[in-house]
């Protein structure tokens, strides 16, 4: 994609009073920061400004428009952005501020504009909880459009560090608010009518949203969906292509034993058979704890690529909680590409 911009310098800001402020002032005109929230780090733009979004889309190098959570302070905000039946109000008001973003019809006069949400009638929305993320909310006044903060197909960032290793000038300010607490996307789930759908495995588990519903939620369908190139008819959340997240080393996973020189990313005790001839091992979690484990996925999976081994196995992770996110994410970072 032919870039509109010359390249620009990045501002590095602590989360403070002044980085809050700084930040309100670039998303009011037009650009493009990056800010903590307790999942990922998010590339923000004015949710209402094309010219914004286009330069999200841009930065970004996403192969096509694909579309992007309005992130809002509140519900009230919510409200005036999508309708919220049952299903959806009962989740808002289970789970935000947090790590689960809702799909709903968008509002007719929703002021996300029609790239955030790539023309489609409905719109996907989140409250976070992370202190900064709400502080720049509440101080901009309006939907912030974000994705994760790293190049398209890349691995999500987690710290400051990461996002400028990734976009470095493409980005006009990152605030720095530490390490992200939970490590993976939030959940997604789309309310449009009828039984929820889980589109996007993430923070929140299946069975915590199973649990306020009292019903089974649908989906996801995201590997079949998603098979292939993600050419995929119509894919539920069209950003979940197959090969995202990816890495450049190759990942095997579900490993019972690790061969000569590969890293290993081992999940707690037993060790897999050959943990001793890994070139590398980092552990997701020494205690098996699986939010633990998503804390620290993306981090650690950057951690191994960046010792330029050929493979990083991956010790078996239950797809129980939190499970269920980590090995979709790792199943995605070892698609074929
Ligand atoms: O935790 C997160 O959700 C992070 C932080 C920054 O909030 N954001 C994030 O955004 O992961 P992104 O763009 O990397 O992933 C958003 C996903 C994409 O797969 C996109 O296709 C899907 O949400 N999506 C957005 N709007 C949608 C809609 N109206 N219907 C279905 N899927 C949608
Ligand atoms: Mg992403």
């Amino acid at each position: 994609m032919a870039k509109a911009h010359p390249p620009r310098s990045t501002t590095l800001l602590p989360a403070g009073k002044v980085g809050v402020a700084a930040a309100v002032e670039r998303l009011e005109g037009g650009g493009l920061v990056a800010f903590p929230t307790e999942t990922v780090y998010g590339l923000g733009a004015d949710a209402r400004n094309p010219e914004a979004v286009a330069r999200i889309y841009a930065a970004k190098g996403r192969p096509r428009f694909n579309p992007l959570i309005a992130h809002v302070v509140d519900m009230e905000a919510a409200t005036r952005l999508g309708f919220f039946g049952r299903r959806a109000r009962a989740l808002a008001s289970a789970f935000w501020p947090g790590p689960l973003t809702i799909v709903v019809p968008a509002e007719a006069k929703s002021p996300v504009c029609d790239l955030a949400r790539a023309g489609l009638e409905s719109v996907a929305i989140r409250v976070p909880s992370h202190k900064v993320a709400l502080e720049v909310l509440k101080a901009f006044g309006a939907p912030v459009a974000a994705p994760s903060a790293n190049r398209s197909g890349h691995v999500s960032p987690t710290t400051a560090a990461h996002v400028l290793a990734d976009l470095g000038a493409e980005v006009d300010l990152v605030l720095d608010g530490g390490a992200c607490d939970v490590g993976v996307e939030s959940t997604i789930v789309a309310c449009l009518g009828g039984p929820a759908r889980l589109l996007r495995p993430g923070g929140i588990s299946r069975a915590a949203i199973e649990a306020v519903l009292g019903e089974p939620l649908q989906g996801p369908m995201l590997h079949e969906a998603n098979a292939g190139d993600g050419e995929a008819d119509a894919p539920l959340a069209p950003g979940m292509l197959s090969s995202h997240y990816a890495p450049n080393a190759q990942v095997r996973l579900d490993v019972r034993e690790v061969k000569k020189g590969e890293a290993l990313l081992a999940f707690g005790a037993p060790r897999p058979d050959g943990a001793d001839k890994a070139a590398h091992v980092l552990d997701l979690s020494p205690t098996g704890d699986l939010v633990e484990a998503a804390a620290h996925l993306y981090a650690h999976l950057r951690a191994l690529d960046a010792t330029g081994v050929g493979t990083i196995a991956v010790a078996p992770i239950p797809a129980e909680g939190l499970g269920e996110a980590i090995r979709d994410r790792l199943a995605r970072a070892s698609a074929k590409r």
